[in-house]
């Protein structure tokens, strides 16, 4: 079955902390493995940056619902692409708060222009790499 990959961001409501995302998370987790979606969900600087990987009729429906979420604002697609292999199979949704852990800054700094986590200002093809490098991160890992 054709695989696709849809990318974007969005912005955070305003006191939005941990506990949400850890909510945020368990909920994606739950629902990703019953329809087979596989991504990763990058958060920092109040922004959303986040990857799925699926079909394109549960990447559709996932989508749908997640803009309807009032945890987040202003949401931008970046990506929507039909791919030959997953990048973020290791995981149903990967959650991943971004702060100083040793080497995130650094893959940060090297997508952006500075070392605010900004990435309503990349490309399709930033964010994807910016993306794949924080995975590499976690596979290896040198981070938790
Ligand atoms: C930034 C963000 C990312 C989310 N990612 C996912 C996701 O990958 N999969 C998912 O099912 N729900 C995700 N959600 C939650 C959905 O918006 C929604 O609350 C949930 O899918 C509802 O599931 P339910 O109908 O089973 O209660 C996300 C929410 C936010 C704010």
């Amino acid at each position: 079955m054709a695989l696709y990959r849809l990318i974007y961001v969005s912005q955070a409501v305003a006191g939005l902390e941990y506990p949400d995302l850890v909510k945020i998370l368990e909920k994606s987790e739950l629902n990703n493995k019953k329809v087979g979606i596989t991504g990763m969900l990058s958060f920092g600087d109040s922004m959303f940056l986040q990857v799925l990987e699926g079909s394109r009729r549960v990447i559709s429906q996932t989508y749908n619902r997640i803009l309807l979420d009032p945890r987040h604002v202003n949401a931008e697609l970046i990506d929507f692409s039909e791919i030959e292999h997953r990048d973020f199979g290791a995981w149903s949704m990967k959650v991943v708060q971004l702060g100083n852990q040793a080497g995130i800054r650094d893959i940060i700094l090297k997508y952006s222009s500075s070392e605010t986590f900004s990435p309503i200002s990349m490309t399709g093809k930033q964010s994807l790499n910016f993306l794949r490098e924080l995975t590499e991160l976690y596979q290896r890992g040198t981070t938790s």
